[in-house]
């Protein structure tokens, strides 16, 4: 039934393309490196759903090109994300690289963009050095330091003085940690224990014994998306929350995806992000509409939001060329777009290709029967801390 099915599907393929008479020069080839199997598959989901939905809405014909999306699984392993953007490159001939679901993925692929002039665009990867690996790449996801940063202002604010963080081993988590502790620190808070955490699956049950037995105000937490529902279930298993210790972090733990599972001991856990499901605009209210409505079951995340606005850049610079630009002319079009995202404004601020936009702080809530984080303040036009060393 399959093959047939497949059969049936190439040759219906064929037979349009002949019909309707395309070269290989009338298409616009889009390679997305996501991983959509392993411990990061919500977010090659996520994302891959995204970008269908962006197309969906969008059209698949811009600048008289039809746009071709091409999806690979690295399953989050950089040797294979390298193999993966050669062979996109050279074979596949793509003309922008996207997606990149972990930052040592997109690290793996950088080199590969800059040697044959491909504009890349990071759709989740969050560590802040990342864009100075390429000059060709751009950033529609966000980086930790802009979350973090705001979240060491939240926690001063609101009486907490002594904390704990809690991090993933690697890029992101050790930008999380640094920006949070600085600016708590600069506001006359403490960070009392440094915790990390390794990335491939980790036991979070030694480590919250510890931060119990230290018993902070708050306990600062960095995991990447699909990692949070673990930490909320050992927290609130041992009873940190009913100990007093205040469970804080980046929107990464209570990430959209996983949020409604959490269950209602999530409620009242703030964090910082820059986006959220419950974002109350007009253009967030029919985004996640028609995602959810396109993918039964499933809430855009943070992640999806940067793989839709990734898409937007790449169709926006597609159509600013006119269908005729290389690489370079690409990557200049990408540069400086600004624009309405369903997370609310955003640029792509052309000097150091990263995102400026607003981080909100926002509160576990139940609205309507179901767990959301409710924006309740905001940090408007942040631009990337860490491009400031
Ligand atoms: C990253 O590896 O850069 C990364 C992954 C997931 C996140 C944030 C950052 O939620």
């Amino acid at each position: 039934m399959k093959k047939r099915l497949a059969l049936s599907t190439i040759a219906a393929t064929l037979l349009a393309a002949s019909s309707l008479g395309f070269a290989a020069d009338d298409t616009f080839k889009i390679g997305l490196i996501l991983p959509m199997t392993g411990q990061q598959a919500s977010t090659g989901k996520q994302i891959a759903a995204a970008a269908q939905l962006y197309m969906a809405q969008n059209g698949s014909t811009v600048a008289g090109k039809k746009i071709e999306l091409i999806i690979k699984d690295d399953a989050a392993t950089p040797d294979v994300t390298k193999r993966l953007a050669q062979e996109l490159v050279v074979n596949d001939k793509v003309n922008v690289l996207g997606g990149f679901g972990v930052t040592p993925a997109a690290f793996a692929a950088a080199p590969i963009a800059t040697q044959s002039k491909t504009p890349m665009v990071v759709m989740a990867a969050a560590t802040s050095i990342i864009t100075q690996a390429s000059p060709y790449i751009v950033r529609t996801s966000f980086t930790l330091p802009q979350a973090a940063v705001a979240m060491g202002d939240w926690a001063a604010k609101n009486g907490i003085k002594k904390a704990v963080t809690l991090v993933s081993d690697y890029g992101p988590g050790l930008d999380a940690e640094k920006y949070f502790k600085e600016r708590l620190t600069f506001n006359g808070g403490q960070v009392v224990e440094a915790l990390r955490v390794p990335l491939r699956s980790p036991d979070f049950a030694p480590f919250l014994q510890k931060v119990r037995d230290i018993k902070p105000d708050a306990l600062f937490v960095f995991v990447p998306s699909g990692a949070g529902a673990a930490v909320m279930k050992q927290f609130l298993e041992r009873g940190m929350d009913k100990a007093g210790i205040k469970l804080i972090g980046t929107g990464d733990v209570t990430d959209d995806d996983q949020l409604n599972d959490m269950g209602d001991g999530a409620i009242g856990v703030v964090t910082s992000h820059h986006y959220s499901a419950a974002h109350p605009s007009a253009a967030n209210k029919k985004f996640v509409e028609a995602f959810e409505k396109a993918n039964k079951g499933m809430r855009p995340n943070f992640m999806a939001v940067a793989g839709y606005d990734g898409m937007r850049v790449i169709y926006e610079a597609l159509k600013a060329t006119k269908g005729n630009g290389g690489g370079d002319a690409l990557l200049a079009a990408m540069k400086g777009q600004i624009f309405e995202s369903p997370r609310g404004p955003m640029f792509i601020d052309a000097q150091t290709r990263d995102v400026v936009q607003n981080i909100y702080i926002r509160r576990v809530q139940k609205v309507n029967g179901q767990l959301y984080n409710v924006e309740f303040d905001v940090l408007k036009d942040v631009k990337d801390p860490g491009k400031a060393k």
